[in-house]
């Protein structure tokens, strides 16, 4: 099994995938903060049929956690994803230390527009102008022609979206469906922080979200109404508080009132589980 190259500078990242590229091979990039699930490597897996070399990149990015003990306590367990990585034959790591990425005198940040105000960018302050930052700046390191990314973080996803085509950034972005435990719970790194209770409990954002989809499937029904039998789903476990449940559309994030709008949409939902949040999201088939 050959080792990554491993590169903890955007320096020696650049100087590799310049080279390659010039070579002519293509470059996926897959960025994670680690603590990599069977999601993360069926998004390394998809990477490989979009380009000649796979780099996922590793990094806790302090700028967006709103909270400092969230960021503390995010799961770092380096060894294993550098086993992961190996597993999947990935290319290279880019592995940057927080003083490369946020050396003394950083003082730029790319802020998100319209896009970021609503639901996460609501509930986290500052969230996403750190995602929009970070995400740049690896783009810059590493170069890639293609980003693939979880489509679990949806709104992180079309924010990313719009930013490589408001900055010409000139990256492909690809989302891959999110990942599921058998019992409907999306993977997430945060799932490590469930106590078996909290485990057993956070089953009911799935299945809101579930109960969403099918009430939405029948036209008649108003989204107040199944909104409000999703919202009861969360509220009967004690463990639960939902911070929200909507139905959006999935490229602006604009709340939608009506699923028969002949467009797809998106129910989106966050959910504190005994002190950790799960964030969830279900696609809806375009009705007449
Ligand atoms: O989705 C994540 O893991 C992070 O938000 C990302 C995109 C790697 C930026 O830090």
């Amino acid at each position: 099994m050959p080792s990554p190259h491993i590169f903890d500078s955007p320096t020696a990242m650049r100087v590799w995938s310049l080279e390659r590229s010039r070579a002519g091979q293509r470059i996926a990039v897959v960025p994670t903060m680690g603590a990599l699930h069977r999601g993360h490597e069926v998004v390394i897996q998809e990477a490989r049929h979009h380009a000649d070399l796979v780099v996922v990149t590793i990094f806790v990015n302090p700028m967006q956690f709103d909270r400092a003990e969230d960021f503390q306590s995010y799961p770092r367990p380096a060894s294993e994803d550098l086993d992961i990585c190996a597993r999947h034959e990935v290319d290279a790591i880019y592995f940057p230390t927080a003083e490369s990425m946020y050396p003394v005198g950083f003082d730029t940040r790319v802020v998100p527009g319209a896009i970021a105000e609503g639901f996460e960018g609501a509930h986290r302050p500052g969230h996403f102008t750190g995602v929009a930052t970070v995400v740049t700046k690896l783009f810059n390191a590493v170069r890639p022609d293609v980003a693939i990314f979880g489509r679990k973080d949806a709104q992180q996803l079309a924010l990313i979206s719009q930013m490589v085509t408001d900055l010409d950034l000139g990256v492909e972005i690809y989302g891959v469906p999110t990942v599921r435990e058998p019992d409907g719970l999306a993977m997430s790194s945060r799932n490590r922080r469930l106590s078996p209770e909290a485990r057993a409990a956070a089953t009911c954002v799935p299945a809101a979200l579930n109960v969403a989809i099918a009430g939405l499937s029948d036209s008649d029904r108003p989204w107040s109404e199944i909104k409000s039998e999703a919202l009861a789903l969360i509220e009967a476990e004690p463990l639960a508080t939902v911070e929200y449940l909507d139905l959006v559309d999935p490229t602006t994030f604009i709340t939608r009132e009506d699923h028969r709008s002949g467009h797809h949409s998106l129910v989106i939902a966050a959910v504190w589980v005994d002190g950790v949040r799960l964030i969830d999201n279900q696609q809806v088939p375009a009705q007449a």
